[in-house]
């Protein structure tokens, strides 16, 4: 099997580091780098994870990289052609994603400085909290084209509502398809006119309350994972998401996600960092795929827009 290129994860943590175990074990990177500012972590987790090789039967090689404050052993990731940016604090329980963004602004900017010096052509996924602000805070620290930077929120956001669906009929998650976009918050817009069940409208499948609540369970799905673990978030679905936009990226394979990207012009919104459907390719975005929406979805990704445009634009200060 032919293995090629290199993918960087930044952020050693929960997120992180399952992050780049699902990229390595996917068998089809040269190398899987894994940084992080606490000295040995990633050089440790790097370590074991290398040693489930043989186990697993995969031959992608993991370098663990301690780097320090003024970007040394920022050399480990030079060549990446991806990015995955995780440092960042998580949040503690009756904390929302928004209280993060002081501490996490200044981890992001920093990162960025580094990646750009060091990675200059890689495209980003970025998914430190708030998402929709860090990805627009990566994106002008950066400097890099629009398309070459994306957050990661509607993969896992979408994959929650789906197992939520599967759930609730008693049906396996693979004939489930359901759509998030907006932001990952409480301007989450989940599409019920874009779910269905083995093709059948999720609206002809459960009464409209009984969307609603899945719709609410969804939106307050990081939420609930955060106070039953009373410290720290998730990570199993985030990294897997996360892995998979890296995994479309490295295949160029046009695959088309639920993605934070560039908005400019679609669905009549201007230039903002949204959670939207996006081709994903080498390139990072290739293309903002706008669907027929709902009046009622449409208002709601407008108002989502709104919502973050404002913070996006404090954030850039930070
Ligand atoms: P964690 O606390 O387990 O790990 C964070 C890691 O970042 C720590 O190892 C820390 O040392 C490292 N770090 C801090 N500053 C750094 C820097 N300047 N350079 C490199 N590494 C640095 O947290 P976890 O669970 O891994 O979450 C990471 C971030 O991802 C959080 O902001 C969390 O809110 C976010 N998240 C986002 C999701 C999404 O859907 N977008 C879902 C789940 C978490
Ligand atoms: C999540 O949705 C906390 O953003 C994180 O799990």
């Amino acid at each position: 099997m032919a293995r090629t290129g290199k993918v960087t994860v930044v952020g050693a943590g929960f997120y992180g580091s399952t992050t780049a175990q699902r990229l390595a074990e996917y068998d089809i990177f040269d190398e899987v780098v894994l940084t992080d500012i606490v000295e040995g972590k990633p050089e440790g987790l790097a370590l074991d994870m290398n040693q489930s090789r043989p186990v697993e039967g995969f031959e992608t090689k993991l370098t663990g990289q301690t780097t320090g404050p003024s970007g040394e052993g920022y050399e480990a990731i030079a060549g990446s052609s991806i990015v995955v940016i995780t440092a960042g604090l998580p949040r503690k329980p009756g904390m929302s994603r928004m209280d993060l963004i002081g501490v996490n602004a200044k981890i992001v900017r920093s990162v960025t400085e580094q990646v750009v010096k060091h990675a200059p052509d890689a495209v980003l996924v970025v998914v430190s909290n708030p998402l929709d602000e860090m990805t627009a805070l990566a994106a002008k620290v950066s400097g890099f084209p629009s398309h070459r930077v994306m957050g990661q929120a509607g993969m896992l956001d979408t994959a929650r509502f789906s197992y939520f669906v599967a759930e609730r009929l008693g049906v396996p998650v693979g004939s489930v398809r359901t759509l998030t976009l907006g932001s990952h918050g409480d301007t989450m817009v989940p599409v019920p006119s874009a779910c269905s069940v083995n093709g059948e409208p999720l609206a002809d499948l459960l009464p409209a309350a009984d969307i609603d609540q899945l719709v609410d369970r969804t939106r307050n799905g990081g939420a609930e994972i955060v106070g039953l673990l009373k410290t720290g978030s998730a990570y199993y679905a985030p990294s897997a998401a996360a892995a998979r936009m890296a995994r479309a990226v490295a295949d160029d394979s046009g695959a088309i996600m639920p993605v934070c990207a560039w908005v400019d012009g679609e669905y009549d919104i201007e230039g903002v960092y949204l959670g939207v459907e996006a081709e994903i390719g080498a390139v990072g975005v290739r293309r903002v795929v706008e669907r027929d929406l709902t009046e009622d979805e449409l208002a709601g990704l407008r108002a989502a827009a709104e919502a973050v445009r404002a913070k996006q634009a404090d954030v850039a200060s930070l």
